[in-house]
């Protein structure tokens, strides 16, 4: 099937390689130049396991393109996703703008049925507006051109980063939102050919209406994101009462109503998508008339969470924090990535040096995409940005600290030479945001130990 994917990011990219990777004529467009370029010359923009070599292969196979051409690109695929970042504007609630301007390109090029498949994250009603959109852009058109038909349908994506190309060819549901209309029955067939290579053995696609898939899609995010907090609140309780959050994940976790994903306490979740899309959920709600007060305090507590590293660390070295320095181990939201979007790591970075501290980071990839986000973060303050200083691995940021920092769970930090840790830090004491390690062995090994929630 000929496809057109309209914006070349995490999702775009994953979602092209991908279909192509099944056989699929893929074209993919940005308006990022450098970006098209770069992929072009065979390079890949985002750090993400497994999509360099899919990535490859198609280009050399010709099923896959990078292009800045809107009108080529539109001409091309049956299938148009919009696959646009989508971030929160002033007020929280989701920005369109990229949305509607890529739902306006496809209205000022498209010649024959097309169907729009809105991928991006988007508040519920948004694929009526893309369709007023598109319409709006033929009838501008000259005469006739009204008449051409297209259907927009809701397929929300469910990927996480750092596993993306796996999410993608192995989901555990695809959701697609169809509406009743000739031209969305239309669309329903082709998009049922276009994923049967995921539905061979098991039929993991829910159909539904638009506005439910739409609605899904923030539910899902808004209950992982609710479960996290939720579990960080109690963190910080276990810490106060004497318990251990990890023996209690694991208590409740075995219950199958629980189950055990996503209920790691942490130095709060970050990423471009957990944030966001409880802030747009809440406002979408707010537009209506109700209040999501669990979502507000969802909202709250991870904003908080963020400084639960700082906060440990004032308590046991002080409010001032002059002439001290630390090792931190992990920039990234996550592991398995080189995002940096409301990444933990920047909140408790800004605190530290605020307070007069000087500190030594490693992440395995996330280094040059925190160098620019960083230097941004701390242009305001003089001489910020020159108090961190970059390592190229994770023992050399060790040297002379006062205490070692984790923000961030790579595999490589989960068993470091606890010995070399001790003899390189100044003071054998590591504020552990991951709960990485077991407070007892850290203990019998001579650490001062400080994890999340488990002051037992
Ligand atoms: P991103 O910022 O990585 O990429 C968006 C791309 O769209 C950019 O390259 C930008 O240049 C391009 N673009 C913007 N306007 C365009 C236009 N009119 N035409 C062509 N290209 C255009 O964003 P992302 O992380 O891939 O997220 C995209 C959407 O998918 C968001 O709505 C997000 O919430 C959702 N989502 C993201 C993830 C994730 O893990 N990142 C997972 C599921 C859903
Ligand atoms: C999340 C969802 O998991 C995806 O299903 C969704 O498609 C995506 O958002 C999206 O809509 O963009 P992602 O943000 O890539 O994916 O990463 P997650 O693995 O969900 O982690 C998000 C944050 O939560 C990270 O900072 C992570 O450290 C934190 N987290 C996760 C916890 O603190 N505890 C946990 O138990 C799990």
């Amino acid at each position: 099937m000929k496809i057109t994917i309209i914006g070349t990011g995490y999702v775009g990219l994953v979602t092209g390689a991908c279909l192509a990777e099944l056989g699929n004529d893929v074209f993919c467009l940005d308006l990022d130049q450098a970006k098209i370029a770069m992929l072009n010359g065979g390079g890949i923009p985002i750090h993400e396991p497994g999509l360099a070599e899919i990535v490859s292969r198609n280009r050399a196979a010709g099923r896959l393109h990078f292009s800045t051409d809107i009108a080529a690109s539109v001409a091309h695929g049956q299938v148009q996703f919009i696959a646009v970042g989508t971030p929160p504007d002033e007020d929280g609630s989701a920005d369109l703008q990229y949305v509607l301007a890529a739902a306006r390109n496809i209205g000022k090029h498209m010649t024959g049925f097309k169907v729009i498949v809105d991928k991006s994250t988007v508040p519920v009603g948004t694929a009526d507006r893309v369709s007023a959109a598109i319409q709006e852009e033929l009838d501008a058109r000259k005469p006739g051109s009204e008449e051409i038909q297209f259907s927009v349908v809701s397929n929300p994506e469910f990927l996480k980063e750092g596993a993306a190309v796996e999410d993608f060819m192995r989901p555990d549901r695809i959701v697609i939102g169809c509406d009743e209309s000739a031209a969305g029955q239309q669309a329903q067939a082709l998009m049922k050919q276009l994923y049967l290579p995921f539905n061979r053995n098991h039929e993991r696609t829910f159909w539904m209406d638009v506005r439910s898939a739409e609605f899904t899609k923030y539910a899902a995010n808004a209950m992982l994101a609710t479960r996290i907090s939720f579990m960080n609140e109690l963190a910080n309780l276990a810490d106060k009462v004497g318990a251990d959050i990890e023996a209690v994940r694991h208590g409740i976790g075995s219950d199958p109503r629980i189950g055990y994903s996503f209920l790691y306490a942490g130095c709060g979740y970050g990423g471009s998508c957990f944030p966001k899309d409880v802030q747009a959920l809440e406002r979408t709600a707010r537009t209506y008339g109700q209040e999501l007060h669990i979502l507000r305090a969802v909202e709250q507590v991870n904003n908080n969470q963020k400084h639960v590293l700082g906060q440990k660390i004032g308590e046991r070295f002080g409010a001032d924090l002059s002439g001290k320095h630390f090792a931190l181990w992990g920039l990234a939201f996550k592991p398995n990535t080189d995002d940096m979007r409301e990444a933990s790591s920047r909140v408790l970075l800004g605190e530290l040096i605020a307070r007069g501290a000087t500190v030594a980071v490693h992440d395995p990839v996330a280094m040059t995409e925190a160098k620019r986000v960083l230097a941004l973060d701390l242009a305001a303050t003089p001489g910020a940005f020159g108090r961190i200083r970059f390592c190229d691995n994770q023992t050399d940021a060790l040297q002379d600290a006062d205490a070692l920092v984790i923000v961030t769970e790579w595999k490589t930090f989960r068993s470091p030479d606890f010995e070399q840790v001790k003899t390189l830090l100044k003071t054998p004491i590591v504020f552990d945001g991951r709960n990485l390690y077991e407070p007892e062995v850290m203990g019998d090994q001579g650490f001062e130990y400080y994890g999340i929630g488990r002051s037992v």
